[in-house]
């Protein structure tokens, strides 16, 4: 008989997320894929061996999870590595020295560092952009570019760029489109359906789910661009341990049961805020208020969990991130639990003051990423934890005003 673990058996993303690249294991049939936990295999003879002869190379704890993310991603490889900056070091690892990347100006903190404190020092050079517009993605080309990267929704500014226009661009520079979809996730947004060339995650992120590992993830399509990166993987040597690839296999096999919920408390959580404290402080792809609400509809399916709050200055923001008793004050997102930060001084802190206070990021704002806990005890959490803050109750001064009238 056969079972479903034949991946193009699955079509469904729901039993892709829990099938797909996994088999039984041959010596006791268990359903859950082991942990490999060893850096060699025993080969039968010289020179022959059962395809695995070193744990750098490939494991199949992590090849089952590499499988199981590209065939959510609808992509044909993918690459597991130690976390998302590991997998963003190794993808810049294609390029040479002279090479140009034109990159997203708001992509998360820790991205931009990496290019402006290290790579660039090594050789590639950078141009950072508002991808919102694509004229600027293509002026900003050059004949060296061999990259456009870009990040859709953005962090924590949530802005979106049209994956369709800039895969254009790119291709139209013989460049790769790279996107980082770790806001979104594959089951609201899959890049590859709008011409992006390489996928990647923070797996640590929505992937997971579950906050307890650091991982990261590439998926591409290409099989000639994919054995380089498989060169990088094992050269470099950034690759993902057993047991992280296991809880984060683990993780995929709920994430269709996860997305929704982020996306209903997202939504609800948004609504509540906007009227506590006013629209135009309130950025959420979901909201139409958003202004790019129409493109986040065309290439998304569902906006998730993650909002930025303004605030208007540091001590409310503060006043915020230190009643809450649901939302934990902690740095990550898109795990089961709800946590809330202040970019400025935690995500974001490695992008120098000028630059953050010109892109926006402020020392009023804080970033919520909503878990799938019950949305009544989010919201009483948050009006709770808002209580007090002068703006709040001038916003339910209006809103009492309005109600009057
Ligand atoms: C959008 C985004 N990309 C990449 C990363 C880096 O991933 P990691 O922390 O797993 O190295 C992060 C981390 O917060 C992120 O938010």
């Amino acid at each position: 008989m056969t079972r479903v673990f034949d991946d193009d058996l699955a079509q469904g993303f729901a039993t892709r997320a829990i099938h797909a690249g996994q088999r039984p294991e041959p010596l006791a049939g268990a359903i859950m894929t082991p942990v490999y936990l060893t850096s060699t295999y025993v080969q039968d003879e010289l020179g022959v061996n059962k395809g695995y002869e070193y744990a750098r190379g490939k494991n199949p704890t992590r090849q089952a999870l590499e499988r199981n993310v590209a065939a959510l991603e609808g992509g044909k490889h993918g690459f597991a590595f130690s976390s998302g900056m590991g997998c963003v070091d190794s993808l810049m690892k294609l390029f040479r020295a002279g090479d140009h990347i034109v990159c997203g100006e708001n992509v998360y903190g820790g991205t931009y560092r990496l290019f402006d404190k290290i790579l660039q020092h090594m050789g590639l050079s950078f141009t950072f952009v508002d991808t919102r517009d694509p004229q600027r993605i293509a002026d900003a080309c050059t004949p060296a570019t061999r990259a456009i990267l870009v990040e859709t929704p953005t962090n924590p500014l949530m802005r979106i760029t049209d994956l369709r226009a800039a895969a254009e661009i790119a291709h139209r520079h013989d460049a790769l489109l790279i996107v980082d979809n770790t806001f979104a996730s594959p089951f609201f947004q899959r890049p590859f359906e709008f011409g992006a060339d390489i996928v990647y995650h923070s797996t640590t992120k929505y992937l997971n789910g579950h906050s307890d590992m650091i991982g990261g993830m590439a998926v591409l399509n290409d099989d000639a661009l994919a054995d380089r990166i498989q060169f990088i993987q094992n050269a470099a040597g950034a690759v993902q341990g057993p047991f992280d690839c296991w809880l984060a296999l683990r993780g995929t096999k709920t994430l269709h049961l996860r997305m929704p919920r982020h996306d209903e408390n997202g939504r609800a959580v948004a609504k509540f805020l906007v009227e506590q404290v006013g629209e135009e402080q309130v950025i959420y792809a979901g909201l139409e208020s958003h202004p790019q609400h129409e493109l986040a509809k065309k290439q998304m399916k569902g906006f998730g969990g993650m909002i930025a709050l303004e605030l208007g200055t540091k001590e409310r923001a503060n006043h915020l991130l230190s009643r809450v008793r649901v939302f934990a004050l902690a740095e990550s997102l898109g795990g089961v639990e709800s946590l809330i930060s202040h970019p400025a001084s935690m995500t974001h802190a490695s992008v120098e003051p000028d630059r953050r206070s010109a892109l926006g990021i402020t020392e009023g704002m804080v970033r919520l990423s909503c878990g799938v806990e019950d949305v009544a005890d989010l919201l009483s959490d948050l009006e709770q934890a808002l209580e007090g803050m002068p703006e709040h109750g001038a916003a339910r001064a209006r809103r009492e005003t309005a109600g009057a009238a």
